[in-house]
């Protein structure tokens, strides 16, 4: 009998998202505070067969029928297709987002061990800028990634923009251009204040509705019936595919929230947003059975609150930035 994870809002949870390392090769300049980052020792990253256990836990017991796989840049976890086949063998839909550099290298054997589709995170086509963003020199490396991530047959292949005001506003409509060519969905993200610096303010962003705007001047587009899924999904009318908006900051899709997370050292976060984190390391580590953790995870979920405010008075950004959270 599975039994739901249902919170104090009667949202039923399903969506896991498991951070596999703190660790990434880029050094987004909204991402990574300047000065970098100090990474977590190896001791405190949950081994393959503690991140399996909860995964395993989370399925079998509690209904869970999606995991995305999330860093840092997940793809530097060394031997991450070993992990891929271990969590294959649980019956959900195995997914992993990355920055797509090593995708040229890594396609291939991911998707052989059993992972499903990917989301690719781009922020620029152009190579300066890209440079700029990222602080290396990797947009043709990602470009590649993208290209191998479609002929190993992760499909669909998504690609992730998040759109910021005086940053990679003006590449909305190549991006649009970008996805009808390679034939794969772009999604369009509003900027949310979890950027390192703390540099966000309401201003950066650049809202679904500007950013369909941008996109109905050049291609006539219509919505698509959009279930719980969190993007806004149009088609373009000549047959060009479909587009994708996560209006996170101006529509927030709280309300039907289905997601829980683990970050990469092994704690358990009922929201992106949550102030609040619940250790599953240390019980695992000590000998928990199955019932102890699974009762960490349901009080946490049992906590969750009715969602971000971002933008009202009362919004506090979490200590950790996307990065260490995992997007
Ligand atoms: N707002 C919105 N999306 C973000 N991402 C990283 N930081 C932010 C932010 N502040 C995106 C990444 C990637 C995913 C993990 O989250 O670009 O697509
Ligand atoms: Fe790495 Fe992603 Fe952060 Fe860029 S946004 S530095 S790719 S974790």
């Amino acid at each position: 009998m599975v039994e739901e994870l249902v919170d104090g809002f009667g949202r039923v949870h399903r969506d896991l998202r498991i951070s596999v390392t703190d660790r990434c090769n880029f050094r987004c300049v909204y991402c990574m505070p300047a000065e970098g980052l100090r990474w977590l020792p190896r001791s405190e990253i949950l081994s393959f067969e503690e991140i399996h256990r909860v995964a395993r836990l989370l399925v079998d017991r509690f209904g869970v029928e999606s995991i995305r796989l999330t860093g840092g840049e997940p793809t530097v976890r060394a031997h991450l297709a070993e992990l891929v086949s271990m969590l294959a063998t649980l019956d959900v839909d195995l997914a992993l987002t990355t920055n797509g550099a090593t995708l040229g290298l890594l396609a291939d054997d991911l998707a052989s061990a059993g992972l499903r589709r990917v989301n690719i995170s781009l922020d620029s086509l152009r190579p300066d800028r890209f440079r700029e963003m990222t602080l290396r020199d990797g947009l043709h490396r990602v470009l590649d990634g993208i290209v191998a991530a479609k002929e190993a047959g992760l499909s669909p292949v998504k690609v992730n923009v998040v759109v910021m005001r005086g940053v990679n506003e003006d590449e909305v409509l190549d991006f649009a251009a970008f996805g009808r060519s390679e034939g794969v969905e772009v999604r369009f993200i509003e900027f949310m204040p979890l950027d390192a610096e703390g540099g966000w303010t309401g201003e950066s962003v650049v809202s679904q509705d500007e950013i369909i705007e941008r996109i109905e001047s050049a291609y006539p587009i219509e919505p698509l019936a959009s279930g719980s899924a969190p993007a806004s999904r149009f088609r373009y009318l000549d047959g060009g595919g479909v587009i994708g908006v996560v209006a996170s900051v101006t529509r927030s899709f709280c309300g039907s929230c289905d997601r829980i997370r683990m970050t990469a050292d092994g704690k358990f976060r009922n929201c992106l947003f949550a102030h609040e984190e619940h250790d599953l390391r240390g019980p695992l580590r000590s000998g928990a059975d199955d019932e102890a953790l699974a009762e960490i995870i349901r009080s946490g979920v049992r906590e969750k609150g009715p969602g971000h405010s971002i933008g009202k008075v009362n919004f506090v950004r979490p200590a950790r930035s996307m990065s260490q959270i995992g997007g």
